[in-house]
C-alpha cells in the first residue's frame, strides 16, 4: 500500500495490515478542510483510525461524523431509537443507573460480541461507525477489528472467483436470535428489519480496494441449500478472523474510533454488564449504494 503524504495530522500504524492512530488534530474545534481532506485519505488506506483524547459532546460527534456523508437513524428498540446517535452501553440515559440483566436494550446488545459489521442487515448498509469512548469499565468491553482486505487478499484463487459471484442474506432477526432467542424480536421491530441480500465481495469505490463483506448478520447464501451456505460462511468468518488479521483496542477515555464497515469486522468482548459502566456513542455513517443490485440479488436466488 502506498502511504499518503500527511501535513497535517500524525499518523502512526497500529497494525502491519491497517488500523492507524491519528494525532495532532483537535476534533471538538471546527475541522479545516485540509486536516479533513488528510484524515478521509488516512481512512480509506488504513480501515480503521484511533484518535486518542477527543473530549467530544454529542454536538460534536454529530458535526464530525457528518462530515463524512449522511447518518443512519438509530431503529426502534435500540437505545437512542429514532436519533442519529446510539447508546452502546449498560447505562440508561434517563436515569443514569446501570440497565436491568433482563432489559431488551442490554440483552440486544450481547450480540455485539459476535464478529459483525454494523447495518449490513439494512439494504443499503452503513459505510462507516463513530464510537466514542465516554466512560470505560476497568477490564473487558474492548472492541477487536478484523481486517476484510487481508482476508479476501489471502483467499486462494478459486474460492475469491465463487465469492465474487455469491450474494448472502443478511437478516438482524438472525443475527439476534444466536444469542438471545428466536422470539426476542416483536413482529413489528422485525417488520422494520426484513432479511435483504448483500454481495459477498465489495470494493471501495475511492480506491478500489476489496474486501470480504461478512457479518453475524448473515444467514445464508441465496440460491444455495442452507447447510451448504453456512458452511462457507462459517469458513470465511473464520479465514477473516485468524489473529494475524485482527487489531484489539483496548479503549481509553475519550477515544474515537472509526471505522470501514465494508473493509472491516468487529466485535466487542465481554465486561462486567452488571457492575461496571461502559457507555459509549455511536454515529453511524450511510453508505452510498447498496451492494448489490436487486436484478443480481434475484439471479443469485433464482441459481442452484
Ligand atoms: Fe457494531
Amino acid at each position: 500500500m502506498s502511504e499518503p503524504e500527511f501535513e497535517h495530522i500524525t499518523v502512526r500504524r497500529l497494525h502491519p495490515l491497517f488500523a492507524a492512530e491519528i494525532s495532532g488534530v483537535d476534533l471538538t474545534a471546527p475541522l479545516a478542510e485540509p486536516a479533513f481532506a488528510e484524515i478521509a485519505a488516512a481512512f480509506n488506506a488504513h480501515a480503521a483510525l484511533v484518535f486518542p483524547g477527543q473530549r467530544l459532546d454529542d454536538a460534536g460527534q454529530l458535526a464530525f461524523a457528518r462530515r463524512f456523508g449522511d447518518l443512519e437513524v438509530l431503529q426502534k428498540g435500540a437505545i437512542g431509537e429514532r436519533t442519529l446517535l446510539a447508546g452502546i452501553s449498560n447505562v440508561d440515559p434517563a436515569t443514569d443507573d446501570i440497565i436491568p440483566a433482563d432489559d431488551p436494550r442490554l440483552l440486544r446488545q450481547y450480540s455485539n460480541e459476535l464478529w459483525h459489521t454494523d447495518s449490513s442487515f439494512k439494504r443499503i448498509s452503513a459505510r462507516a461507525s463513530l464510537l466514542h469512548a465516554r466512560e470505560v469499565p476497568a477490564t473487558g468491553g474492548d472492541t477487536s477489528f478484523a481486517c476484510m482486505r487481508a482476508a479476501w487478499d489471502a483467499l486462494p484463487a478459486d474460492r475469491r472467483a465463487l465469492c465474487e459471484t455469491l450474494v448472502a442474506e443478511h437478516d438482524f432477526a438472525y443475527s439476534r436470535a444466536l444469542t438471545v432467542k428466536d422470539d426476542f424480536l416483536t413482529p413489528a421491530q422485525k417488520a422494520e428489519v426484513p432479511p435483504v441480500p448483500q454481495a459477498l465481495v465489495v470494493a471501495n469505490p475511492r480506491n478500489g480496494r476489496k474486501a470480504l463483506y461478512l457479518a453475524s448478520h448473515a444467514s445464508h447464501i441465496l440460491g444455495w441449500p442452507r447447510a451448504r451456505g453456512r458452511a462457507l460462511l462459517d469458513e470465511l468468518t473464520a479465514h477473516a478472523t485468524r489473529p494475524d488479521f485482527v487489531y484489539t483496542h483496548h479503549w481509553r477515555q475519550w477515544d474515537l474510533v472509526m471505522w470501514d464497515n465494508r473493509a472491516t469486522m468487529h466485535r466487542g468482548s465481554a465486561y462486567d454488564y452488571r457492575r461496571d459502566r461502559r457507555v459509549m456513542v455511536r454515529a453511524t455513517v450511510a453508505g452510498d449504494a447498496a451492494t448489490v443490485s436487486a436484478d443480481d440479488a434475484a439471479r443469485a436466488a433464482a441459481a442452484s
